[in-house]
């Protein structure tokens, strides 16, 4: 049984009827043990593509490949029981066609044995979103500051401030029509992302964007705290936990190099041998 006292794994369409009557809690995990955590606490889990920068070490999501989300999506797989997982498309798997975008989305979905997909985009994206959505794979959009476009964008620049605002509502609008069952709006003017989060049917899940989204979304390392230098204004912490790991490896370290470790304890007596004690 979970937090929220529901027993049953949650589906798209449990979170597209969320709109405008419960929130919607989502984090990012990549592996089995913090999607375990997560599972508890969460509706959705997204096996993002930004698991390329924060677990790999890439300087952006655009090296991320297929490959990747799938070994990243089953192991998430493993740590849930409630929440619905959304695994990522990566950047160069689905720009090129809906065929190609099928094509992936269902070895995704056939090898790691989740429920929906994420694609960025907006009006470019709609035929593909209906394409998918008409041939059994549900799908979340995601609009605003799209970060597979940050060589297009110039940097990772708030959207939707001035003109810009009306080409993202189109962009919702479209994804929204397409058969979306629900929306990310990454670092959207928050006057914009509210008035999308008004005038489109689906759930926006926020980033960045506004507290009037039916959904918030954060990376799970961000609020953990993982990181010590660069923090996006849109992180909340809600744990130091970097700087505990930080202690805790130099503590070791400390022992190691003046002999304290390991201790009597932490080792092996030969049982064999009479009076030992184990
Ligand atoms: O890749 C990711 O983690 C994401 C979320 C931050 C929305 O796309």
């Amino acid at each position: 049984m979970s937090v929220a006292g529901e027993a049953k794994a949650l589906m798209p369409p449990d979170i597209t009827a969320r709109k405008r009557k419960q929130l919607i809690v989502c984090l990012t995990a990549y592996t089995t043990p913090i999607a375990r955590l997560v599972d508890r606490h969460c509706d959705v889990v997204l096996v993002g593509d930004s698991v390329g920068m924060v677990l790999h070490g890439l300087p952006s999501t655009l090296g991320v490949t297929l490959d990747m989300m799938i070994m990243h999506g089953k192991a998430v797989r493993r740590g849930l029981e409630r929440a619905l997982m959304v695994v990522d498309m990566p950047f160069g798997s689905y720009e090129e066609g809906r065929e190609q975008a099928f094509r992936n989305a269902a070895r995704l979905m056939a090898e790691t044995g989740y429920a929906a997909v994420k694609l960025e985009g907006g009006e470019a994206m709609a035929e593909t979103i209906r394409f998918l959505t008409g041939r059994g794979i549900p799908v979340m959009a995601h609009v605003g500051l799209t970060p597979q476009s940050v060589n297009v964008f110039g940097g990772y620049k708030v959207q939707g401030r001035g003109e810009d605002g009306d080409g993202i509502l189109r962009d919702a609008v479209a994804v929204a029509e397409a058969g979306a069952f629900a929306l990310v709006l990454e670092k959207v003017a928050e006057p914009l992302a509210r008035r999308i989060t008004a005038e489109v049917t689906i759930p926006t899940i926020g980033i960045g964007a506004s507290a009037a989204c039916d959904g918030q979304i954060l990376v799970v390392d961000d609020i953990l705290g993982m990181f010590t230098g660069f923090r996006p204004k849109f992180v909340k912490r809600y744990a130091e936990l970097g700087l505990a790991a930080d202690a805790a490896i130099a503590a070791y370290a400390a022992d190691v190099r003046e002999g304290r470790f390991p201790a009597a304890e932490h080792l092996y007596a030969d049982l064999s041998k009479a009076g030992e004690v184990a």
